[in-house]
């Protein structure tokens, strides 16, 4: 299985695995090895759409020496693409799309019985919680929660409302009732997935219940709690008060703020202005001094002009960013941002987004510095990429920290307990210390 794209991806790979190993099949680390190929696509921007009919028109060899092998394209791409797909590549035997992933098993057994290609995809206004799949977790102590599915916002950029269909919300007992089931499974930490979870529960309850479900999962004793993503014109005050009085509820936030500039956010289709998400942004620190806080921001918006990326980079300054995810903008078919005029050059857009990189970067350690001689409580995640004595964990405010194991222990058999860290030193992007009592 290959798995692109955001978490709501991971988790339906987790469900997806859940499937196959119901079937008898096993993860093996090589294609060469492998019976079934599952690819969950993306395609939120060109590259990763590229890299995936890359790396499936590659496998044309395998498939000439092994014809037995099922490759199936899900995801996305497969939403998106359905039977063109098959078209492009012929020797795809799979495709589905991200509102039919149980029906995966049955298009394997009818593509391996009827030797061509099974393509089904149901239309993105359909579908259901997947919450009665199997689910074979990455990890026993970490769960994806998905509370809405799809979305309503219609970003001019964005092909997700395209691709994932109409909001619908999960009804709020299914939700409090699989974290219970996650908690009473060992699970230390769930996040709570959605494309807008502060929207949550508009459509089934007339108005949106986020705060309401924040404290109720908190009530669970679910001792981590983390959500994504929020959009800035959605969050409301009950959400920073819900954040703030819940211990469990880290102290995280990802808030996409896309760019500063009033102009550009009214032709996104954003719905707020820099001066009222920077005032969302002081009422959030103002309630969590403490608070980590991250963001998505897109260069080269049609019609972004010096004046506009300068706005960007004001908010960057003001915000004090832990992180910032940071984009090139691409143009998707089919979404109103590409028919739009004022096509940025390459250069301007990439001497911009070099600018940007390096004002998060500093911004990140700029906020990263203080913790250093603060106890942090980590999520320890398991031995470090480098060093197996190493264990790399995770704090409240999502930061990734590395310190020497007690002599007593492994990092593998603490991962998924909280340890309480010294922090001695801070870079950009980790933080290190050691292990306290
Ligand atoms: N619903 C979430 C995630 C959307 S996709 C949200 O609203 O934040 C994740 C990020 O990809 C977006 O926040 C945006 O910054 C980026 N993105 C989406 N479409 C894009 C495009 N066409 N070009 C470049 N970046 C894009
Ligand atoms: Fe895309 Fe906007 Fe919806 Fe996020 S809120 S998924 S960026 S349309
Ligand atoms: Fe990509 Fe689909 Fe997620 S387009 S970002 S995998 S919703």
């Amino acid at each position: 299985m290959r798995t692109f794209g955001c978490q709501m991806n991971k988790h339906d790979s987790e469900r997806i695995a859940g499937m196959l190993s119901g079937m008898g099949l096993e993860p093996v680390p090589d294609d060469a090895d492998a019976d079934v190929i599952v690819f969950n696509t993306c395609c939120v921007r060109e590259n990763a759409d590229e890299r995936l009919y890359g790396q499936v028109a590659s496998l044309k060899a395998l498939k000439l020496q092994r014809p037995g092998t099922l490759v199936a394209v899900g995801g996305c791409i497969g939403q998106r693409d359905g039977a063109a797909l098959v078209a492009r590549i012929p020797h795809v035997d799979v495709v589905f799309g991200t509102h039919n992933i149980a029906r995966l098993p049955a298009l394997l057994a009818a593509a391996e019985q009827h030797r061509a290609p099974a393509v089904e995809v149901f239309p993105s206004s359909d579908g259901d919680f997947a919450s009665d799949l199997p689910t074979l977790r990455e990890h026993p102590w970490r769960a994806w929660v998905p509370i809405t599915l799809g979305c309503d916002n219609f970003c001019t950029y964005c092909i997700v409302p395209h691709v994932r269909g109409r909001e619908r919300s999960r009804p709020f007992e299914s939700v409090v009732d699989e974290v219970e089931r996650l908690r009473a499974d060992g699970v230390s930490e769930v996040t709570l997935l959605g494309q807008n979870v502060n929207s949550y529960g508009r459509d089934l309850y007339g108005e949106p219940q986020f705060a309401r479900l924040l404290g109720a999962v908190a009530g669970t004793g679910m001792p981590r709690i983390r959500f994504t993503t929020s959009h800035p014109k959605d969050l409301s005050d009950a959400t920073i008060e819900a954040m703030a009085s819940h211990p469990g509820v880290a102290r995280y936030l990802h808030l996409p703020v896309q760019s500063g500039s009033d102009a550009v956010l009214a032709r996104m289709n954003r719905h707020y202005t820099q001066e009222s998400y920077l005032a969302l942004v002081r009422r959030l620190y103002a309630a969590m001094p403490d608070l980590a806080l991250s963001t998505d921001i897109i260069v080269g918006f049609p019609g972004e002009t010096d004046a506009d990326f300068e706005e960007t980079m004001r908010v960057v300054e003001a915000c004090r960013y832990d992180q910032a995810f940071t984009f090139i903008y691409s143009p998707r078919v089919g979404t109103p941002a590409a028919s739009m005029d004022g096509a940025v050059p390459r250069e301007i857009v990439q001497e911009r987004f070099d600018r940007l990189v390096a004002a998060v970067q500093a911004s990140a350690f700029e906020k990263n510095l203080p913790l250093v001689g603060t106890v942090q409580t980590v999520l320890v995640e398991g031995p470090s990429k480098r060093d197996d004595r190493v264990l790399a964990g995770r704090t409240m405010g999502n930061k990734m920290v590395h310190a020497a194991c007690p002599d007593s222990t492994t990092p593998q058999a603490l991962a998924g307990t909280m340890v309480d860290i010294l922090i001695e030193d801070a870079q950009t992007w980790f933080l290190f210390g050691s292990v306290r009592g």
